[in-house]
């Protein structure tokens, strides 16, 4: 059964997130559904070498039967294809097609494709409307929703971007079936991420529910990613453009998580992991802290991270590494590291930490691994 959400946001169009098994089949139709997309010819399905060779067709025929003129394009797959030297071939590409502003972009794959995809169609002759259809866990329950698109630099991450919404978001969850399992484990991380900021109502739902989700039961997954699109379009829709602070909540695990990930080299572990790891940190930083923690909270919030199959990291770096390489990070702010902080389920507050603390947790955690 397939479920739709709305996401309002303020000064934005609404748009629907579908999500299930199949709803990829009916793209075309969905999207004639919507009326600013009615007199839309032309679609360009940007998608990935992984994911064109699994779902192009389908996403094809879902469009051509409504009557669109459907081209495509096929970036390699990875993260080095989100730069600024790619968008420059799609922009060039969709112009050598004609594409108007009458076009439509639809974006098939994971977050990459989805933030190339986002950024490209933002600007194209000023912005032309794209859909998302994210086919990995953690583009359907973060990425696709909340208008945040980039490309990445060579001095970072995502530092080229902008705010753009998609008009829609379908979510077929028959494609996580063939997902491979870190990139799998990737988007369980924002999962629990997710539930353990929004409410205990999920977080205990989660923690009943782990068994069917790592078998990737097609109801449990479903609910799960309608219950973190939820999650984040009711955080987005308080914080738009990241200016409120609301927003900052969504950085949860991230801090070490980022860190971790640059100071192994990225790829080693994948992000998913390095974000547990900086959930767990965030507690052990807590009570270096003197914050008060709720009794058994970190015991159970490792529980679920370890159940979900994402357990304590093989890692050993020198704190004053990993506190460099958070300096390095956007969320430091007159020095200090900022980092997303839990009492409890859903309690959340960002502090900025002194170093010292940071190291004495950091040292905690790595020279004594205790099983956080
Ligand atoms: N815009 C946002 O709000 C936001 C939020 C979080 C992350 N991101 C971005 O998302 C990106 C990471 O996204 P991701 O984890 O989805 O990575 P990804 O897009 O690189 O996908 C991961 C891998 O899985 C493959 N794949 C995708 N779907 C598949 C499927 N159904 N079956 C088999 N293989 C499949 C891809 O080809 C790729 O090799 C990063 O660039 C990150 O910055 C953006």
């Amino acid at each position: 059964m397939a479920t739709r959400l709305v996401v309002s946001l303020p000064d934005e169009p609404e748009y629907s997130v579908r999500i299930g098994a199949g709803v990829l089949d009916a793209l075309g139709r969905n999207i004639r559904e919507i009326e600013r997309l009615q007199k839309v010819r032309d679609a360009l399905i940007l998608t990935d070498s992984n994911v064109g060779p699994l779902y192009l067709a389908r996403a094809k025929g879902a469009l051509s039967s409504e009557g669109f003129k459907v081209a495509e394009i096929t970036v390699p797959a990875g993260e080095a294809s989100k730069s600024i030297e790619v968008a420059a071939e799609v922009w060039s590409a969709m112009a050598q097609l004609a594409l108007g502003r009458d076009c439509l972009v639809v974006a098939l794959g994971g977050g990459v494709v989805g933030d190339l995809a986002g950024f490209v169609a933002s600007t194209y002759m000023r912005g032309v409307p794209v859909v998302q259809v994210p086919t990995t866990l953690l583009a359907m329950v973060d990425s696709s929703v909340g208008g945040k698109t980039a490309v990445n630099l060579p001095e970072g991450k995502n530092l080229v971007g902008t705010f753009y919404q998609p008009t829609f978001v379908c979510a077929d969850t028959s494609t996580l079936q063939s997902l491979p399992m870190r990139e799998w484990l990737c988007g369980c991380g924002e999962v629990v991420k997710s539930a353990v900021l929004d409410s205990d109502e999920f977080f205990f739902w989660l923690l009943d529910h782990v068994e069917d989700l790592s078998n990737r039961n097609e109801s449990v997954v479903a609910e799960v990613v309608k219950r973190c699109v939820a999650f984040k379009a009711s955080v987005v829709a308080q914080d738009k453009t990241e200016s409120s602070g609301v927003r900052e909540c969504l950085n949860f695990g991230h801090t070490l998580g980022h860190a971790i990930e640059s100071a192994a080299g990225y790829g080693t572990f994948s992000h998913g992991a390095c974000v547990a790891e900086g959930m767990r940190f965030a507690l052990e930083l807590a009570d270096s802290l003197g914050e008060p923690v709720a009794e058994g909270f970190a015991a159970t919030l490792g529980d679920l991270l370890d159940a979900l199959g994402l357990r304590r990291l093989e890692f050993a770096a020198e704190a004053a590494a990993l506190l460099d390489a958070m300096k390095r990070d956007k969320k430091v702010r007159g020095g200090s590291v900022r980092f997303v902080l839990l009492d409890d389920i859903s309690k959340w507050r960002v502090v900025s930490a002194p170093d010292e603390s940071i190291i004495g947790a950091l040292s905690r955690m790595y020279s004594e691994r205790r099983p956080l």
